[in-house]
């Protein structure tokens, strides 16, 4: 197949940059997408990718060739999902591991070192590392409160910058963020994680836009409820999915394979996905 591919493009060689966003398909660009994988030759770093959505993630973004790159604080559970990454049928690159605090700075600016040392480019960053912690707002422990937003919002600060320090010399890339439609109806006892999404979405809007001379898009996904072991800390958390709904992890990765694959020069902003019972759009 590859052999038959290099051949046909070979024959009408146009760079993929210029097929992007074409209205109507050339001959090569149908040959392409028909023997290529979505995301061949792309380097995607993502975050908390070692549980719930950022290991759909991965693996959605692996199966389609991208190499991908796992970040979280714990190297078992990475070695874990990688072993579950390479298991799969499909071929695959072989993704890296790296263990990062991402509300860290020398960790997340080493990550990044890493990564270019590696692969030399980044392409994609999702920022998906995530912490859901609150309570009654008269004991919230200000170290609680310190752990969410470092998490959720200087985490994806942090990478976002170095994201930013690489993809503009690079020419572009995509930065995905993980939200929450807490940002848009939040749950009660939930402040410091409501507080930390309204503010990913306006970091969404800002780099966005600074992103937008240097080819570099940012996007949100708002999701409703997911069953991950983010739910485990929440004492209700089974009864409100069973009540509510809850989406699948790969429902997610769907929606960012969607973003990853947009052409260069478009940007889907913000998506958000709910479970269809979830009782989240109104009354009656
Ligand atoms: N589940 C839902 O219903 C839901 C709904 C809307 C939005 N979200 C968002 O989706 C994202 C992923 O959550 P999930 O549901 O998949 O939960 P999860 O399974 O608990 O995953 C959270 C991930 O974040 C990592 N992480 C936490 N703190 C970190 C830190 N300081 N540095 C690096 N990695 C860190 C965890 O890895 P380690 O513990 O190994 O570090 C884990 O891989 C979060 O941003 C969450 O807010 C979830």
């Amino acid at each position: 197949m590859r052999i038959t591919f290099v051949f046909v493009y070979m024959l009408e060689y146009k760079p993929i940059a210029s097929m992007a966003g074409q209205g109507t398909k050339s001959r090569s660009t149908f040959w392409y997408s028909k023997f290529m994988k979505q995301l061949d030759e792309k380097v995607a770093i993502i975050t908390g990718a070692s549980s719930g959505i950022g290991e759909a993630i991965a693996l959605a973004f692996a199966m389609e060739g991208c190499r991908v790159v796992l970040v979280s604080r714990s190297l078992e559970k990475l070695e874990a999902v990688r072993q579950r990454l390479m298991s799969t049928e499909c071929e695959i690159h072989e993704p890296l591991v790296f263990v990062a605090d991402v509300s860290s700075e020398d960790d997340v600016v080493g990550l990044f070192e890493n990564v270019i040392a590696a692969h030399h480019r980044v392409d994609i960053l999702v920022n998906n590392a995530g912490v859901a912690l609150g309570g009654l707002c008269e004991e919230i422990e200000l170290s609680t409160w310190q752990t969410v937003i470092n998490t959720n919002v200087t985490g994806a600060f942090l990478c976002g910058r170095e994201a930013f320090r690489v993809m503009k010399p690079q020419g572009g890339g995509r930065i995905i963020n993980i939200g929450s439609v807490s940002a848009m109806v939040p749950r009660l006892n939930a402040i410091p994680y409501t507080t930390s999404k309204f503010a990913l979405k306006g970091m969404t809007h800002g780099m966005a836009l600074d992103g937008r001379d240097h080819g570099i898009s940012v996007s949100v996904i708002e999701p409703g409820n997911v069953r991950t072991p983010l739910w485990e800390t929440n004492p209700n958390g089974k009864k409100i999915m069973q009540e509510e709904g809850a989406m699948d992890p790969s429902d997610i990765a769907r929606v960012a394979m969607l973003m990853a694959t947009l052409p260069p020069d478009v940007n889907m902003v913000e998506s958000t996905l709910l479970p269809l019972s979830m009782p989240f759009l109104g009354r009656g």
